[in-house]
């Protein structure tokens, strides 16, 4: 069948809003497919695409007896990971991206993609999916509309949001949406044969924050496709915020309680596949703390009408790397993947279930991998793909806190900031101020890991942990966030800063800190300290916990290594700082001069350091 316009109105439910229903009609004229789903997100329309996945080749169904109402996906190989260099910010102009976002002309760009989404869902089904970020109706949600050819992208997103029938009743005749446009780009002539994972070699993950508008072609693979979560989530929704006073956060949620009962709030960002479901799920070492989950990625915050920041998680689900997670790493999260998980490119064990590096410490003696091949223990290659993902609803999680879906959001106490860092970052330190957090986040670096392209391993700048995630030009980020600082101080509202890092090495190459369940051993600290039940040393990188603070010893740390945890080598840090001053001098005079400020302090606070 021909899609037109008049087809494709005939098609939407009743009470389908007008500005949604034309923008349908526009995008099937525009795309042809041969039919069009809109999504009411029941039950059996999920059982359905599960179906049709499972006929397509897309999805293995997992042994039911070993993981129900569970199935792996193979991608194709060469669609396996975010493709920043395909992430376009199509700004009015240039400076609306700044220099560390591909910009490209909007006009332009829309012309490209005319050219490439024209009759690109031929022979395929368009699924329209509405869906909702944040709890539905919360004044802190916003809601959008995806239309996708890919059934994957649409069961991914059943879990990962609030999609559906619910949602597209959000959407009055005011209502600001956001249109999200995907196309795996793999149009079917008559007669074709599909293949399981239809994609294109030709990528474009394209911006339009003015327009709070996102486009997407040729990749069917996490944030490329489920544009509910980084397109939207992060960076049309960082635009959003910076415009209406809030701010968008790659950040977990965390809820914890202390020995007296006092609960707290702590918003956490690191960059990708630096532990943050492991984090969001921790499992306390020490007794009487108790640690519950609200999210595990993005968080949005706002200054709420008590004047302290509110968060919520605007996600419904986890989209979680798989490898390294396991029993003795995150207990939680090996409980929450037993049933009712799409896993995609982790291996397949010969009895139907899933492996994957750090699941169980010796792997299984035959998989098969993620391509597809047979694997032993003596294979080169992992048997899992470094960024293989499982999907899984949130309210799965053992540890999923009962105000994680409270629309009115909880209190933040503390945010911290964290990264991969070998040298010079220590386990923790508070920051002096709200300023100097702003730099402690504006400047945060890390080791590059699996989750996008690049050379694993190499330092990479990772602004607020949002470099590949930002909207907006960087530098406006970092205003922004000085401005909600500047609001939240006015109210005697503003959470504390920290950095920590678990990830510091030994001269030998070990990691100095055992990091996952003795990380509460960090928590309580910070917690302690926003409460002032504790004190500090002061050091050139900010506030440090006094000798005795933190018990390393019952974490199994010898006092060398906890020495070495804190250390402060005068010329390493100057090294740093050299590259941190050149990395602000590329946002040249966008960088806000409360930066420059800090940084200058920083300066010549490592200047007093004796040397080694
Ligand atoms: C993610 C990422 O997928 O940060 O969460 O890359
Ligand atoms: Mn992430």
């Amino acid at each position: 069948m021909t899609i037109t316009a008049t087809t494709a109105a005939l098609l939407a439910p009743a009470s389908a809003p007008t500005s949604v229903v034309s923008w349908v009609e526009r995008i099937a004229a525009l795309t042809q497919p041969d039919s069009i789903h809109w999504c009411d997100g029941s039950p059996s329309e999920r059982a359905a695409l599960i179906e049709t996945l499972v006929d397509a080749g897309t999805l293995t169904p997992l042994n039911p007896d070993l993981r129900p109402g569970s199935y792996l996906a193979r991608s194709h190989p060469e669609d396996v990971a975010r493709v920043e260099s395909r992430t376009f910010i199509c700004s009015p102009t240039p400076d609306g991206a700044g220099p560390t976002n591909n910009w490209a002309d909007p006009a332009e760009m829309r012309e490209t993609l005319d050219g490439l989404f024209e009759g690109s869902m031929r022979g395929r089904t368009m699924y329209v999916v509405p869906f909702s970020m944040g709890p539905v109706g919360s004044p802190l949600a916003r809601v959008g509309v995806q239309v996708t050819d890919s059934p994957y992208v649409v069961v991914s997103t059943g879990t990962m949001t609030r999609m559906g029938a619910n949602a597209l009743a959000q959407i009055g005749p005011e209502t600001e949406w956001v249109p999200a446009v995907h196309s795996v780009g793999a149009p079917l002539s008559p007669g074709d044969t599909d293949v399981p994972w239809p994609c294109n070699d030709t990528k474009y993950i394209v911006h339009y924050p003015h327009d709070r508008e996102i486009w997407s072609f040729g990749s069917a693979y996490g944030g490329n496709a489920i544009l509910a979560k980084k397109a939207f989530a992060l960076r049309i929704a960082s635009a959003m915020g910076r415009d209406e006073g809030w701010l968008a956060a790659h950040m977990l949620l965390l809820k914890v309680t202390n020995p007296r009962g006092k609960t707290f709030h702590v918003a956490a960002a690191f960059p990708s596949a630096c532990g943050k479901t492991n984090f969001a799920m921790l499992q306390p070492s020490i007794p009487g703390w108790t640690v519950e989950t609200i999210g595990d990625d993005i968080a949005w915050l706002a200054p709420g009408p008590d004047g302290r920041l509110r968060a919520i998680n605007p996600e419904a689900g986890f989209f979680g790397v798989a490898p390294g997670t396991g029993q003795s790493t995150n207990p939680v999260a090996v409980d929450m993947l037993q049933r009712d998980v799409i896993f995609t490119n982790v291996a397949l064990t010969d009895d139907g279930d899933v492996w994957w590096e750090g699941l169980t410490e010796e792997p299984p003696a035959h998989l098969t991998d993620w391509r597809g091949n047979d694997w032993t223990p003596d294979s080169p290659t992992p048997a899992a793909h470094p960024n293989s993902r499982f999907t899984v609803s949130a309210s799965q999680c053992p540890t999923i806190a009962d105000t994680w879906d409270d629309p009115a959001g909880v209190p933040v106490d503390a945010i911290i900031f964290g990264g991969r860092r070998a040298t010079n970052v220590p386990l923790v330190t508070q920051a002096r101020s709200w300023e100097h957090g702003v730099y402690l986040g504006a400047t945060l670096a890390s080791e590059r890991t699996a989750a996008a392209e690049g050379v694993v391993g190499e330092l990479r700048r990772d602004p607020f942990a949002m470099m590949p995630f930002s909207g907006t030009h960087m530098a406006d980020h970092w205003q922004h966030w000085l401005d909600v600082g500047t609001t939240l101080e006015a109210a005697g509202g503003a959470p504390a800063i920290f950095q920590v890092n678990w990830f510091r090495k030994g001269d030998d190459g070990r990691f100095l800190w055992p990091g996952f369940a003795e990380n509460a051993r960090v928590l309580a600290w910070i917690l302690d300290r926003v409460e002032g039940r504790n004190s500090y040393v002061d050091g050139p990188l900010g506030r440090m916990p006094v000798d005795g603070a933190i018990n390393y010893a019952a974490a199994g740390v010898p006092r060398a290594d906890w020495d070495a945890l804190f250390d402060v080598d005068e010329a390493m840090l100057t090294a740093e700082a050299d590259d941190t001053g050149r990395f602000l001098e590329g946002y040249g005079d966008a960088v806000p001069t409360v930066l420059r400020q800090q940084h200058a302090q920083l300066r010549s606070r490592l200047a007093e350091i004796p040397p080694h």
